[in-house]
């Protein structure tokens, strides 16, 4: 299934054109030549040029200084090739390659339309805030401009249009059980954000079908066009029902508490993901901590096990302290960040929402290899 779903997304995401995270082969022909491959991945595509991460083979990085074009290769599913000049070379805030964007290619075969994060919620431990934060990050990034679509994932238990005191006539359930498309029960929330309700309901939802579920994510992927961000509120723990989501998104944002049990529940999901994908970005929030400090200490002692055991770096985007004002929104059924934008969750929120719009450019290998790992390894191969 997990490959079904992976395939799938895979095959939507190349049918599109050149995408952010898309995995790409970089050769480069020397005179006498001699072929040389690399790795990539597809970071940004602006109208005329196209953000590479640094080329890497074998865990080094490689400038490719005196190179001036180089043959880039999408080979999933299909074989696309397009020669690129070399614009620019940056070592940081991360390394990589700035080039151009071929004319034909995109003419050819690049639908207009705008890069999409998918971004999913979760948590290990049930309970431990993700639906309001879904909610309130989805306002916060719209009260940041973005254009936000926060998609119940949860299915089976009505949540995020409850907390907002909305009422869809339809929700996932029917897409599943009458073949409605996804684009047809889209909701207006407040601040301009849109919402997928995923519906309370009959058992049967709880043993959703392979192919149910492949179809949900290729109906996910084809709402790509209207957002900037769609944020996927998933139900808690390591069911099918919820990894499936998660390996579908690009994003992970872990919610944990300070609790140790949520600490070690949260450190066992994010391994299953890892072991999944070692470049998912997996990144953290603390959320009902008592204060800063704690918050810290929680981030900390997640960080150490993922990089001991797991060899990630965990990116923590922030902490929310336990704010009362947060099941005083839900009772009244009106969002934290309108009603309460001065409160200490408010205000957390708010630095979150600003963190997940400043690291775009922060992907994959960058979560596996830090700037400085890769400095001593570039060091190593050129010194
Ligand atoms: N920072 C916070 N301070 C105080 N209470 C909070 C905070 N965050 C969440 N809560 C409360 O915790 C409870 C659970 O929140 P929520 O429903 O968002 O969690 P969840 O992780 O989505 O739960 P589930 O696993 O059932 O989907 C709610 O009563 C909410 O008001
Ligand atoms: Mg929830």
């Amino acid at each position: 299934m997990v490959d079904q779903a992976s395939n799938l997304r895979k095959i939507i995401k190349t049918e599109k054109g050149l995408r952010t995270n898309q995995n790409i082969k970089i050769t480069v022909d020397d005179e006498k030549n001699n072929v040389t491959q690399f790795e990539s991945k597809i970071k940004a595509v602006y109208d005329n040029s196209i953000i590479i991460s640094m080329p890497y083979s074998n865990n080094y990085f490689f400038p490719l200084e005196n190179v001036s074009f180089i043959k880039v290769n999408i080979n999933d599913p299909c074989n696309l090739y397009f020669t690129a000049k070399i614009l620019d070379r940056k070592l940081t805030p991360v390394p990589v390659l700035v080039i151009s964007r071929p004319d034909n290619f995109k003419t050819n075969e690049i639908p207009e339309g705008k890069p999409c994060r998918l971004i999913a919620i979760t948590s290990g431990k049930g309970g431990v805030g993700k639906t309001s934060f879904s909610v309130n990050l989805a306002i916060a990034l719209s009260l940041l401009n973005k254009e936000v679509l926060i998609f119940d994932a949860d299915i089976g238990l009505a949540n995020v249009d409850v907390i907002l005191g909305l009422k869809p006539k339809y929700n996932l359930i029917d897409i599943i059980k009458h073949n409605m498309r996804l684009e047809d029960i889209i909701y207006d929330g407040p601040e301009g954000i849109k919402l997928i309700a995923s519906g309370s309901g009959s058992e049967d939802i709880y043993t959703l079908k392979d192919r149910e579920f492949n179809k949900l994510i290729e109906e996910l992927y084809n709402l790509e066009d209207m957002a900037d961000i769609i944020i996927l509120d998933t139900g808690a723990g390591i069911s099918r029902k919820v990894t499936n989501f998660l390996f579908a998104a690009d994003e992970i944002i872990f919610i944990s508490t300070p609790e140790p049990t949520s600490i070690t529940d949260t450190y066992a999901l994010i391994k299953i993901i890892v072991n999944n994908d070692k470049y998912k970005k997996i990144k953290l929030v603390v959320n009902k901590a008592d204060n800063k400090k704690e918050a810290i200490e929680t981030a900390k002692k997640l960080q150490l096990v993922c990089e001991k055991f797991l060899k990630i770096k965990l990116m923590v985007l922030g902490y929310i302290v336990e704010d009362k004002k947060i099941p005083k929104s839900i009772k009244e059924q009106k969002a934290l960040m309108l009603e309460y934008p001065n409160s200490l969750a408010a205000a957390g929120i708010m630095k979150i929402a600003n963190k997940v719009i400043n690291d775009e450019l922060w992907t994959e290998e960058d979560n596996y290899l830090s700037l400085s790992r890769f400095i001593g390894r570039f060091k190593s191969f050129f010194g």
